[in-house]
């Protein structure tokens, strides 16, 4: 029987979050400049995309550029944005086709003019779309995002909107950029790197993790049905025990 049979369709996770590791690594093995491994990144992030909306898993967060990667060489930075504004510009149609409708969250005000134009157009013309909500990671960091979470309600506390005793989880959550989606149920990192690197921490704190040692631009569909099917064998207790569970 294929991965893709084995799936429990009733049981698959709503949201999907992905950190898109080792496009670095995979260009050095070829003797590649590191912007040959992002180029093919785009390949696994299409193949993804389709296959989460395929099997009807309902929302994708991909890492795509954290605050932190402001910091790498200035070539790398603009040939990322760039490979941004292409692969938006060329890909649209694609996410019509699928019925994806494209999101992003992040810092957005920091990208450069170019990429902020042609992401709000994509954002803008997919809106419609109904079977898979791609979320885009675009200078984005959680605690960048937890920071202006605690902004604001410290200011509505100042101005007599909320009471500091009914500050709960669900007002957090409401000030979060990923108010208007359900947490990841599932978080899945390529490369071998075991670690969450300023992603979602506050929406991750329940969420399965997944680590694969392929890199980012040989992640396929196949790999997506293994990390759901581990996925799916997973107790999820939310810090009950097994007998409250039954
Ligand atoms: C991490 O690999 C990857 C990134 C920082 C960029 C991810 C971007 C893409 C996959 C392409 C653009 C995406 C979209 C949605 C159009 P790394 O560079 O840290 O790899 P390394 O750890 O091997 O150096």
């Amino acid at each position: 029987m294929s991965l893709k049979d084995q799936l429990n369709i009733q049981k698959l996770p709503k949201h999907i979050a992905v950190i898109m590791d080792g496009n670095g690594r995979w260009a050095k093995g070829k003797g590649k400049f590191r912007i040959f491994g992002h180029q093919n990144g785009v390949k696994a992030v299409k193949e993804t995309a389709e296959a989460c909306a395929e099997i009807g898993v309902q929302y994708l967060t991909l890492y795509a550029f954290s605050t932190e990667n402001w910091s790498r060489p200035k070539d790398e930075v603009n040939a990322l944005m760039e490979l941004l504004v292409s692969t938006i510009r060329k890909e649209t149609k694609t996410l019509m086709k699928n019925n994806i409708r494209l999101e992003a969250i992040g810092d957005i005000n920091d990208l450069p003019a170019k990429c902020q134009r042609e992401l709000g157009e994509a954002i803008d013309e997919t809106k419609g779309n109904t079977r898979l909500t791609m979320i885009l990671a675009l200078s984005y960091s959680a605690k960048w995002d937890m920071i202006n979470a605690i902004k604001h309600i410290a200011l509505e506390a100042k101005e007599g909107k909320v009471a500091i005793e009914n500050i709960d989880t669900a007002m957090v959550d409401k000030f979060l950029s990923t108010k208007d989606y359900p947490h990841p149920e599932l978080m899945i990192r390529t490369s071998g790197e075991q670690r969450i690197s300023n992603f979602l921490l506050w929406e991750l704190a329940y969420s399965e993790l997944y680590f694969t040692p392929k890199l980012w631009p040989d992640f396929n569909r196949e790999d997506l049905y293994q990390a759901i099917l581990d996925y799916q064998q997973r107790e999820r207790r939310f810090g009950k025990t097994s007998e409250q569970l039954a």
